[in-house]
């Protein structure tokens, strides 16, 4: 296993957040939790992060125990965050905001500004172009992009579809399908039921902080009544 969150319990202040919760996700697999609003997805992210330390309960990353250790460190380890409000440099251009998140490593998948605009060429013609001004859609390639720079091994896509115009969340799809086939372990958090299971080789599902269900794509396809309860589809 990539990564192993082991039965964490998250708390903002008093508030008991997260329940048990527990999570596997295999080198090279694509792997999405799903839930409402406020289930607990964010928080989940946030929690494999170091950024809301779960107070107990364990999160492994290959091989490592890494629960409680600086965001920064958990960076550098190898764990790449898109938080859903993407956070890009206004002020700064397309390629600086890119330069930002390069990361050299030993690692296995290793990204290069050459590779992103093969990638992205959309980013490449907007290079020279201040982040602030870049559409919803250019900013989540951009933050996306930025991320690769650092060369994660796991990268956590936190509700990356949410805003986005539907041809927009195709190419998202698309690019996410691609980072698959590139060796990149994805981790997504989504409330977009049908892209999720396009894109994905397993799910969970959060609710109330608890996980409720855990299946392949197909299992899950095929269970109404979890579909139907949870998933609202
Ligand atoms: N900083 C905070 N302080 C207190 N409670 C919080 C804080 N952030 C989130 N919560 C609460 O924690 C619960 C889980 O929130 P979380 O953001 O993890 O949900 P989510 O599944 O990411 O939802 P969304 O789809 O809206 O992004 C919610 O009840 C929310 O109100
Ligand atoms: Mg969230």
């Amino acid at each position: 296993m990539l990564l192993e969150v082991q039965g964490i319990n998250t708390y903002y202040g008093l508030s008991h957040i997260l329940f048990d919760v527990s999570i596997q996700v295999d080198r090279g697999e694509v792997v999405v939790l799903l839930g409402r609003n406020g289930a607990g997805k964010t928080t989940t992210m946030r929690s494999i992060m170091g950024l809301t330390p779960p107070k107990t309960g364990k999160v492994i990353f290959d091989g490592k125990d890494v629960t409680g250790v600086a965001p920064y460190k958990v960076a550098r380890i190898g764990i790449g965050f898109v938080p859903e409000d993407r956070r890009i440099f206004p002020d700064l251009t397309v390629r600086a905001n890119l330069d930002v998140g390069l990361r050299k490593t030993k690692g296995k998948t290793s990204w290069t500004i050459d590779r992103i605009y093969q990638l992205f060429p959309r980013l490449k013609e907007l290079a020279n172009r201040r982040g602030g001004n870049l559409s919803g859609g250019e900013q989540q390639m951009l933050t996306i992009a930025r991320t690769l720079m650092g060369s994660p091994d796991l990268i956590l896509l936190d509700e990356p579809s949410e805003g986005l115009a539907p041809i927009i969340v195709k190419a998202l799809g698309e690019f996410i399908d691609l980072l698959k086939r590139e060796g990149t372990t994805v981790l997504l958090s989504e409330q977009n039921v049908k892209f999720s299971l396009k894109h994905s080789d397993r799910a969970y599902i959060v609710d109330n902080g608890h996980i409720k269900y855990q299946g392949t794509i197909e299992e899950l396809e095929k269970d109404e009544d979890v579909k139907k309860r949870y998933l609202a589809v």
